[in-house]
C-alpha cells in the first residue's frame, strides 16, 4: 500500500486545521507495511487470529446458499493474502469453481498475493487488479455472480457515516443475489480493545512514528521524533479507537516552505478505528441498502464476518 498522489496535499491540509491530523491511509509506506505485519503477530492485536477462526471454521456456513457454478470472489485490498488463503482452500474443498480477484492499491503485495496462491491453490485462476478498489471495482465483470470480500477490520478506519457510504457504494457495484463478506471488529471489554492498541512492545508506536519518519522522508520536514509520543485511546461510549500522536513541547516544524507551530500537549490524530455491536452492523445494512445481514463470529464473540445481500 504504498500511495503518494496527494500525499504533500493532504499532510499540508491536515496540519492546518485547527485540530491536526493526518490520515491512516499513509501509515502504509514499505516500512509502514512491515510494522503492520508486525502488529498482525502481536499478543495483544487479537484481530487477525479471530477473523481467521472464522474464515476456517465457517467457510461452508459463509457461501451457504451461494450456489452458482462459476463466480467471482473479489477482494478488496487484499493485501499479501495470507488469510484469504484459508477460506479460498475451504470453498475449493467444497467443490466451489471461481476465480479470484485481488484488487490493491499496491501491485508489489498483489504478486506476493498472486505467488503465495499459486504455490497453495495452483489450480485456481487469480486476476489481479492494481489501483484504487473504488475505481477498479467498477471496472469489474457485471455479468458474473460475485462474492466481494473486505476483510481486517479495515471498515474500521471510516467513522462511521463514511462506513455507511462505503458500502452504498460497493453496493451499487453488485447485483441482486450477490454477497458481500466485511470482517468487523465488535465492541468488548474496553481494556481488550485499548491493549490491542498500546501493545508493549511499543510496535504499535512504531507504527504511528513511522507516519512522521514517512514526512521527513518524503516531503523533506523536520519532525524531531524525540518530541513527540504516541497515545492511544478507546471510548467506551462510542466505541471507538483513536490514535493521536502528541507534541512533547512548544515546538515548531518545517515542510518545504510550509511551518507549523505546535502547542506543548497539542495532538495529531491519526486514526479512526471504530468497534460495533451486532444491531449497529444491521443497522447500517439497512441504511446501505442491503436486504439482510448475517453475523458468524469466533468463539469469543470479538469479531464477525458479516455477510451483506
Ligand atoms: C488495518 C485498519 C484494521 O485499525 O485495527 C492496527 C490498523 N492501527 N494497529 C486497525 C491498525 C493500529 C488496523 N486496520
Amino acid at each position: 500500500m504504498d500511495y503518494h498522489e496527494g500525499f504533500l496535499e493532504d499532510v499540508i491540509s491536515g496540519l492546518s486545521q485547527p485540530l491536526k491530523k493526518l490520515s491512516s491511509m499513509y501509515f502504509y509506506d514499505e516500512k509502514g507495511d512491515k510494522i503492520f505485519q508486525e502488529i498482525m503477530r502481536l499478543e495483544e492485536y487479537y484481530l487477525p487470529e479471530a477473523e481467521l477462526e472464522i474464515l476456517k471454521a465457517q467457510a461452508a456456513e459463509l457461501v451457504e446458499g451461494f450456489d452458482h457454478d462459476f463466480f467471482d470472489v473479489v477482494e478488496l485490498g487484499a493485501g499479501d493474502g495470507s488469510k484469504t488463503v484459508y477460506f479460498l482452500e475451504r470453498l475449493k474443498v467444497l467443490g466451489k469453481n471461481f476465480i479470484y480477484c485481488p484488487l490493491d492499491i499496491s501491485p508489489d503485495v498483489l504478486e506476493t498475493n498472486a505467488s503465495l496462491m499459486k504455490s497453495r491453490l495452483p489450480d485456481l485462476k487469480v486476476k489481479p487488479v492494481p489501483g484504487d478498489y473504488f475505481k477498479t471495482l467498477s471496472t469489474i465483470d457485471r455479468g458474473i455472480p460475485k462474492i466481494i470480500l473486505f476483510m481486517g477490520s479495515n471498515i474500521g478506519n471510516y467513522s462511521n457515516g463514511a462506513a455507511v457510504d462505503f458500502l452504498k457504494k460497493i453496493k451499487s457495484a453488485m447485483q441482486v443475489g450477490d454477497r458481500l463478506l466485511v470482517g468487523i471488529d465488535l465492541k468488548k471489554n474496553p481494556k481488550t480493545i485499548l491493549r490491542a492498541y498500546n501493545d508493549c512492545k511499543g510496535v504499535t508506536r512504531r507504527f504511528n512514528m513511522n507516519l512522521l519518519e514517512r514526512i521527513n522522508r518524503e516531503l523533506g520536514a523536520n519532525f524531531d521524533l524525540a518530541n513527540f509520543d504516541h497515545y492511544p485511546t478507546y471510548d467506551p461510549l462510542t466505541g471507538t479507537a483513536y490514535s493521536f500522536l502528541v507534541s512533547m513541547k512548544k515546538q515548531i516544524v518545517r515542510i518545504g516552505s510550509h511551518s507549523f507551530d505546535f502547542k506543548d500537549g497539542e495532538v495529531i490524530h491519526t486514526e479512526v478505528s471504530q468497534k460495533y455491536d451486532l444491531e449497529q452492523i444491521e443497522k447500517m445494512g439497512q441504511q446501505s441498502g442491503f436486504g439482510s445481514v448475517r453475523h458468524f463470529m469466533d468463539g469469543r464473540g470479538y469479531f464477525s464476518v458479516s455477510a451483506f445481500e
